[in-house]
Protein backbone atom coordinates (compact mmCIF):
# COMPACT_ATOMS: atom_id res chain seq x y z
CA UNK A 1 0.00 0.00 0.00
CA UNK A 2 1.04 3.61 -0.91
CA UNK A 3 1.92 5.18 2.39
CA UNK A 4 -0.65 8.36 2.87
CA UNK A 5 0.77 11.93 2.78
CA UNK A 6 -2.02 12.92 5.54
CA UNK A 7 -2.84 11.99 8.41
CA UNK A 8 -6.40 10.06 9.63
CA UNK A 9 -8.26 9.95 12.55
CA UNK A 10 -9.52 6.42 12.49
CA UNK A 11 -5.38 5.78 12.18
CA UNK A 12 -4.77 7.87 14.90
CA UNK A 13 -7.12 6.29 17.27
CA UNK A 14 -5.60 3.22 16.14
CA UNK A 15 -2.36 4.25 17.20
CA UNK A 16 -4.17 5.45 20.80
CA UNK A 17 -5.53 1.67 21.11
CA UNK A 18 -2.47 -0.04 20.73
CA UNK A 19 -2.66 -0.93 16.92
CA UNK A 20 -0.65 -1.91 14.25
CA UNK A 21 -2.51 0.07 11.46
CA UNK A 22 -1.26 3.72 11.34
CA UNK A 23 2.20 5.33 9.34
CA UNK A 24 4.39 7.58 11.05
CA UNK A 25 2.41 10.84 9.77
CA UNK A 26 -0.64 9.51 12.09
CA UNK A 27 2.03 9.17 14.96
CA UNK A 28 2.94 12.37 14.24
CA UNK A 29 -0.59 14.12 13.80
CA UNK A 30 -0.94 12.06 17.21
CA UNK A 31 1.56 13.29 19.61
CA UNK A 32 1.36 17.12 18.25
CA UNK A 33 -2.54 16.91 18.78
CA UNK A 34 -1.47 15.14 22.39
CA UNK A 35 1.29 18.29 23.27
CA UNK A 36 -2.37 20.53 22.75
CA UNK A 37 -4.49 18.03 24.68
CA UNK A 38 -3.17 15.92 26.87
CA UNK A 39 -2.97 11.85 26.93
CA UNK A 40 -5.88 10.61 24.59
CA UNK A 41 -5.15 6.77 24.73
CA UNK A 42 -7.42 6.50 27.75
CA UNK A 43 -10.12 8.60 26.60
CA UNK A 44 -10.24 6.42 22.88
CA UNK A 45 -10.31 2.79 25.28
CA UNK A 46 -13.09 4.70 26.96
CA UNK A 47 -14.47 5.11 23.79
CA UNK A 48 -14.01 1.56 22.46
CA UNK A 49 -15.29 0.24 25.64
CA UNK A 50 -18.39 1.96 24.76
CA UNK A 51 -18.74 0.88 21.48
CA UNK A 52 -18.58 -3.08 22.84
CA UNK A 53 -20.69 -2.51 25.76
CA UNK A 54 -23.31 -0.91 23.59
CA UNK A 55 -23.16 -3.34 20.60
CA UNK A 56 -23.20 -6.30 22.64
CA UNK A 57 -26.82 -4.92 24.52
CA UNK A 58 -28.04 -4.24 21.30
CA UNK A 59 -27.30 -7.90 19.86
CA UNK A 60 -28.60 -8.88 23.67
CA UNK A 61 -31.70 -7.30 21.95
CA UNK A 62 -31.72 -10.22 19.14
CA UNK A 63 -30.26 -7.64 16.68
CA UNK A 64 -28.09 -10.10 14.40
CA UNK A 65 -26.46 -7.91 11.75
CA UNK A 66 -24.88 -4.10 12.30
CA UNK A 67 -24.44 -1.43 9.63
CA UNK A 68 -21.49 0.82 10.70
CA UNK A 69 -21.08 4.19 9.45
CA UNK A 70 -17.51 6.27 9.76
CA UNK A 71 -16.41 2.86 11.07
CA UNK A 72 -12.40 3.35 10.57
CA UNK A 73 -10.03 0.71 11.18
CA UNK A 74 -12.00 -2.80 12.14
CA UNK A 75 -9.60 -4.05 14.61
CA UNK A 76 -9.13 -3.73 18.59
CA UNK A 77 -12.60 -4.64 19.82
CA UNK A 78 -14.71 -3.68 17.08
CA UNK A 79 -18.25 -4.45 15.89
CA UNK A 80 -17.69 -8.29 14.65
CA UNK A 81 -15.30 -8.76 17.49
CA UNK A 82 -17.47 -8.01 20.42
CA UNK A 83 -20.67 -9.54 18.60
CA UNK A 84 -19.31 -12.50 16.66
CA UNK A 85 -22.79 -14.29 16.04
CA UNK A 86 -23.62 -11.43 13.95
CA UNK A 87 -23.17 -10.01 10.40
CA UNK A 88 -21.58 -6.40 10.26
CA UNK A 89 -21.01 -4.06 7.28
CA UNK A 90 -18.44 -1.36 7.94
CA UNK A 91 -18.63 1.75 6.27
CA UNK A 92 -16.19 4.87 5.48
CA UNK A 93 -15.54 7.36 2.66
CA UNK A 94 -12.09 7.27 2.69
CA UNK A 95 -10.25 4.83 0.38
CA UNK A 96 -7.20 4.53 2.48
CA UNK A 97 -9.47 3.38 5.11
CA UNK A 98 -11.88 1.26 2.94
CA UNK A 99 -8.48 -0.53 1.30
CA UNK A 100 -7.42 -1.42 4.60
CA UNK A 101 -10.43 -2.65 6.30
CA UNK A 102 -11.34 -4.96 3.08
CA UNK A 103 -7.68 -6.57 3.49
CA UNK A 104 -8.02 -6.88 7.17
CA UNK A 105 -11.50 -8.50 6.90
CA UNK A 106 -10.34 -10.74 3.05
CA UNK A 107 -10.94 -14.20 5.16
CA UNK A 108 -14.08 -13.38 6.60
CA UNK A 109 -17.32 -14.53 5.71
CA UNK A 110 -19.33 -12.64 8.37
CA UNK A 111 -17.84 -9.34 8.30
CA UNK A 112 -17.25 -6.95 5.34
CA UNK A 113 -15.64 -3.38 4.30
CA UNK A 114 -17.02 -0.97 1.36
CA UNK A 115 -18.04 2.74 0.62
CA UNK A 116 -20.90 4.52 2.69
CA UNK A 117 -21.22 8.22 3.11
CA UNK A 118 -23.44 8.28 5.96
CA UNK A 119 -25.33 11.31 4.65
CA UNK A 120 -26.37 9.36 2.00
CA UNK A 121 -26.97 5.77 2.56
CA UNK A 122 -27.85 5.63 -0.83
CA UNK A 123 -24.40 5.52 -1.69
CA UNK A 124 -24.13 2.15 -0.36
CA UNK A 125 -23.56 -0.87 -2.37
CA UNK A 126 -26.82 -3.04 -2.40
CA UNK A 127 -25.14 -6.03 -2.69
CA UNK A 128 -23.01 -5.37 -0.08
CA UNK A 129 -25.78 -4.43 2.24
CA UNK A 130 -28.13 -7.43 1.28
CA UNK A 131 -24.89 -9.52 1.83
CA UNK A 132 -23.88 -8.32 5.50
CA UNK A 133 -27.25 -6.58 6.35
CA UNK A 134 -29.96 -8.77 5.43
CA UNK A 135 -33.29 -7.58 5.56
CA UNK A 136 -32.36 -3.83 5.59
CA UNK A 137 -35.62 -2.09 6.11
CA UNK A 138 -37.55 -5.27 7.32
CA UNK A 139 -35.65 -6.74 10.01
CA UNK A 140 -34.20 -5.09 13.05
CA UNK A 141 -30.51 -3.89 12.66
CA UNK A 142 -27.83 -2.13 15.03
CA UNK A 143 -26.59 1.33 13.47
CA UNK A 144 -23.48 2.53 14.88
CA UNK A 145 -22.41 5.70 14.19
CA UNK A 146 -19.23 6.53 16.27
CA UNK A 147 -16.73 9.59 15.50
CA UNK A 148 -18.91 10.68 13.07
CA UNK A 149 -20.96 13.40 14.51
CA UNK A 150 -18.43 16.67 14.97
CA UNK A 151 -17.98 16.21 11.22
CA UNK A 152 -21.49 16.98 10.46
CA UNK A 153 -23.41 20.56 10.98
CA UNK A 154 -26.17 20.09 12.66
CA UNK A 155 -28.95 20.08 9.78
CA UNK A 156 -27.26 17.58 7.92
CA UNK A 157 -26.70 15.09 11.45
CA UNK A 158 -30.56 15.71 12.12
CA UNK A 159 -31.46 14.68 8.52
CA UNK A 160 -28.57 11.84 8.51
CA UNK A 161 -30.04 10.41 11.63
CA UNK A 162 -34.10 10.51 10.51
CA UNK A 163 -33.37 9.18 7.33
CA UNK A 164 -31.89 6.03 9.10
CA UNK A 165 -34.60 6.48 11.24
CA UNK A 166 -37.42 6.01 8.24
CA UNK A 167 -35.24 3.00 6.30
CA UNK A 168 -34.66 0.75 9.30
CA UNK A 169 -37.19 -1.14 10.63
CA UNK A 170 -38.79 -0.88 13.93
CA UNK A 171 -36.94 -2.74 16.53
CA UNK A 172 -33.52 -1.41 15.54
CA UNK A 173 -30.86 0.53 17.63
CA UNK A 174 -29.05 3.71 16.79
CA UNK A 175 -25.26 4.00 18.72
CA UNK A 176 -24.30 7.52 18.67
CA UNK A 177 -21.65 9.40 20.20
CA UNK A 178 -20.94 13.13 20.23
CA UNK A 179 -17.56 15.12 21.32
CA UNK A 180 -18.36 18.00 24.12
CA UNK A 181 -17.21 20.84 25.06
CA UNK A 182 -14.47 19.88 27.22
CA UNK A 183 -12.32 20.24 23.89
CA UNK A 184 -13.04 23.71 24.22
CA UNK A 185 -10.62 23.84 27.42
CA UNK A 186 -8.20 23.10 25.28
CA UNK A 187 -8.36 25.67 22.57
CA UNK A 188 -4.59 24.98 20.23
CA UNK A 189 -6.21 21.32 20.59
CA UNK A 190 -9.59 22.46 18.95
CA UNK A 191 -7.65 24.34 16.53
CA UNK A 192 -6.07 21.55 14.91
CA UNK A 193 -9.56 19.81 14.21
CA UNK A 194 -10.32 22.40 12.17
CA UNK A 195 -13.30 25.23 11.90
CA UNK A 196 -16.01 22.41 10.86
CA UNK A 197 -15.49 20.69 13.62
CA UNK A 198 -18.73 20.59 16.06
CA UNK A 199 -18.85 20.33 19.68
CA UNK A 200 -21.66 19.99 21.02
CA UNK A 201 -23.71 20.08 24.94
CA UNK A 202 -26.18 17.04 25.79
CA UNK A 203 -28.77 19.55 25.99
CA UNK A 204 -27.96 20.67 22.37
CA UNK A 205 -27.50 17.12 20.86
CA UNK A 206 -31.00 15.97 22.07
CA UNK A 207 -33.01 16.82 19.73
CA UNK A 208 -30.68 16.00 16.37
CA UNK A 209 -32.19 12.62 17.72
CA UNK A 210 -35.27 13.02 16.32
CA UNK A 211 -37.51 10.10 17.01
CA UNK A 212 -34.73 7.91 17.99
CA UNK A 213 -35.92 7.39 21.79
CA UNK A 214 -33.07 6.65 23.66
CA UNK A 215 -32.56 3.92 26.17
CA UNK A 216 -33.33 4.88 29.98
CA UNK A 217 -29.73 5.69 30.63
CA UNK A 218 -30.14 8.34 28.66
CA UNK A 219 -27.54 10.73 26.98
CA UNK A 220 -24.06 10.35 29.35
CA UNK A 221 -20.54 10.53 29.41
CA UNK A 222 -19.36 7.41 26.93
CA UNK A 223 -17.73 5.76 30.37
CA UNK A 224 -21.08 6.12 32.04
CA UNK A 225 -22.98 4.37 29.61
CA UNK A 226 -23.89 0.67 31.73
CA UNK A 227 -20.31 0.10 33.07
CA UNK A 228 -19.00 -2.68 34.07
CA UNK A 229 -18.07 -1.73 37.09
CA UNK A 230 -16.96 1.53 39.14
CA UNK A 231 -17.03 3.99 35.46
CA UNK A 232 -13.07 4.69 34.18
CA UNK A 233 -12.07 8.38 34.97
CA UNK A 234 -11.44 9.75 31.61
CA UNK A 235 -11.96 13.13 30.60
CA UNK A 236 -15.65 13.61 29.56
CA UNK A 237 -14.55 14.26 26.18
CA UNK A 238 -17.50 11.87 24.13
CA UNK A 239 -20.79 11.76 25.09
CA UNK A 240 -22.79 8.70 23.67
CA UNK A 241 -26.64 6.96 23.76
CA UNK A 242 -28.27 4.04 22.21
CA UNK A 243 -31.45 5.09 20.96
CA UNK A 244 -34.25 2.65 19.67
CA UNK A 245 -36.72 2.50 16.67
CA UNK A 246 -39.90 2.39 17.96
CA UNK A 247 -43.26 2.14 16.14
CA UNK A 248 -44.03 5.61 13.92
C1 LIG B 1 -12.78 9.85 14.08
S1 LIG B 1 -12.84 8.56 12.88
C2 LIG B 1 -13.80 7.38 13.78
C3 LIG B 1 -13.47 5.96 13.43
C4 LIG B 1 -14.24 4.91 14.21
N1 LIG B 1 -15.69 5.04 14.07
C5 LIG B 1 -13.91 4.94 15.68
O1 LIG B 1 -14.75 5.42 16.46
O2 LIG B 1 -12.81 4.52 16.04
C6 LIG B 1 -14.03 9.21 11.72
C7 LIG B 1 -14.20 8.39 10.45
O3 LIG B 1 -15.34 8.92 9.76
C8 LIG B 1 -15.07 8.93 8.37
N2 LIG B 1 -16.01 9.88 7.76
C9 LIG B 1 -15.96 11.23 7.72
N3 LIG B 1 -17.04 11.75 7.09
C10 LIG B 1 -17.84 10.68 6.76
C11 LIG B 1 -19.12 10.54 6.10
N4 LIG B 1 -19.80 11.60 5.66
N5 LIG B 1 -19.60 9.28 5.94
C12 LIG B 1 -18.92 8.20 6.36
N6 LIG B 1 -17.72 8.27 6.97
C13 LIG B 1 -17.18 9.49 7.17
C14 LIG B 1 -13.60 9.27 8.28
O4 LIG B 1 -13.05 8.85 7.05
C15 LIG B 1 -13.04 8.49 9.48
O5 LIG B 1 -12.62 7.19 9.13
Amino acid sequence: MVEPDQPSTARMIDFWLGGTHHYPVDVAAAHAFEQAYGPCAPVFRALRAFLGRAVRAIAATGVDSFLVFGAGVPTLGNVHEVAPEATVLYTDVDPVTIRLGQRLLAGSDRAGYGYGDATDIGTIDPALLHRFVPGWGRRPVGVVFLGLAAFLDDETLARTLDELYRASAVGSHLAIDFDTEELAGHPEALAMMGPAFRMRSPAAFAPLLGRWTPTSEGIVAVSRWRPDGAPEEVPAAFHGVVAVRSAG
